[in-house]
């Protein structure tokens, strides 16, 4: 990000999960998986499931108002709301829309952005640019996603995601601190590479579609983990470059939560100590747009993050989308 007219911080952070857990075991005795299998290789002991009448916004809506509870403010306060999700309520109106009906912000514009595991860095880059520029004030970003509703729970991939929402309120400061820098990358190359292919306009909802399993999300395995070893390490090294600022310097590392290995291995090629890096995948897998937001809530109330904390945000996601930025916190 070049030279922004006014710096830009996180005001308010907040998160929700849904009390269900389904734990490993649980999906060993329904899936042809593997409990420690999943948990060696993937660092995930259990995984929280939406209510069967709880669509994403309910999450969102709960993150959300709690974000905006932290940061002091009203709903009323609110300008813009972007919600980062992949498992948007409906194709129309944007899970945006209809959170914002829920919070009853209605002084503000709201819109979905849509870059899956990314989607959350893509959303404060976005919100970022309105409140460095003066157009909005207060923006509160979401990230939100109940993967379960797309899982076919009969497959090994099962294991992987989890359901979540986090949340953050960005707003302007006079400070030295706020955002740093943020580099985001999108290659349409890997479109199959992970991929929730119905019910759109290319796989419409119709019983053929549904039959063929085209409502569930698709993975190429080697593909994610090969790509995000490389991209994580890219983006963040770029990030790095762009500051000045040295990895040592750093003190958390807040990525997406793909998999413990992609972390671990990141870690070691950029060159920090993995107690720097954040890591909740144990106990809520990987909730897509809900993975740094939740995380960032966590590290956030458990006291972490001072006036001058280094924390660096780090994701990849289908597409592929990647990024990574750099906060200096107030
Ligand atoms: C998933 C991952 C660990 C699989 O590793 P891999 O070397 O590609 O493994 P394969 O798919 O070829 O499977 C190798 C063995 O691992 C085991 N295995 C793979 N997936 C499994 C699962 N879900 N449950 C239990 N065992 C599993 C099996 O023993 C398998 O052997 P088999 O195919 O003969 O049964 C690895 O690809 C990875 O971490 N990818 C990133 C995925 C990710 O982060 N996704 C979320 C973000 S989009």
């Amino acid at each position: 990000m070049k030279q922004l007219t006014r710096n830009v911080h996180i005001i308010g952070t907040g998160s929700y999960v849904p009390e269900t857990i389904y734990t490993n075991e649980y999906l060993e005795s329904i899936a042809p998986t593997n409990a420690k299998w999943v948990y060696e290789n993937l660092g995930i002991k259990e995984r929280r499931v939406a209510a069967a009448d709880q669509p994403t916004s309910d999450l969102a809506t709960k993150a959300g108002l709690k974000a905006i509870e932290s940061a002091g403010l009203t709903p009323d306060d609110i300008d813009l709301i972007i919600v980062a999700t992949s498992t948007p309520d409906r194709l129309a109106p944007s899970t945006a829309a209809i959170v914002q009906d829920k919070i009853q912000a209605y002084n503000s514009v709201a819109f979905d952005l849509a870059a899956v595991c990314s989607g959350f860095l893509f959303g404060i880059s976005t919100a970022a640019q309105y409140v460095a520029t003066g157009i909005f004030n207060n923006v509160l970003v979401i990230g939100a996603d109940t993967f379960s509703k797309i899982i076919d729970w009969n497959r090994r991939d099962c294991v992987f995601f989890g359901d979540g929402a986090g949340a953050a309120v960005l707003s302007f400061t006079e400070s030295d601190t706020g955002f740093l820098a943020f580099r985001l990358y999108t290659d349409g190359r890997g479109k199959w590479n992970f991929t929730i292919p119905g019910g759109g306009s290319e796989y419409p909802l119709s019983h053929e579609n549904v039959d063929a399993g085209h409502r569930y999300f698709q993975m190429v395995g080697k593909a994610v983990y090969e790509t995000g070893v490389k991209v994580l390490p890219k983006a963040i090294n770029q990030v790095l470059a762009d500051t000045g600022i040295s990895i040592d310097e750093v003190d958390y590392l807040i990525p997406h939560q793909p998999s413990i290995n992609i972390l671990k291995e990141t870690a070691s090629v950029i060159g920090m100590p993995f107690e720097k890096v954040m890591t909740n995948m144990d106990r809520y897998a990987n909730t897509s747009g809900g993975t740094i937001p939740i995380l960032l809530d966590e590290v956030n109330k458990a006291g972490k993050l001072k006036p001058g904390t280094l924390v660096l945000f780090a994701a990849v996601g289908s597409g592929w989308t990647y990024g990574a930025s750099l906060i200096r916190w107030s």
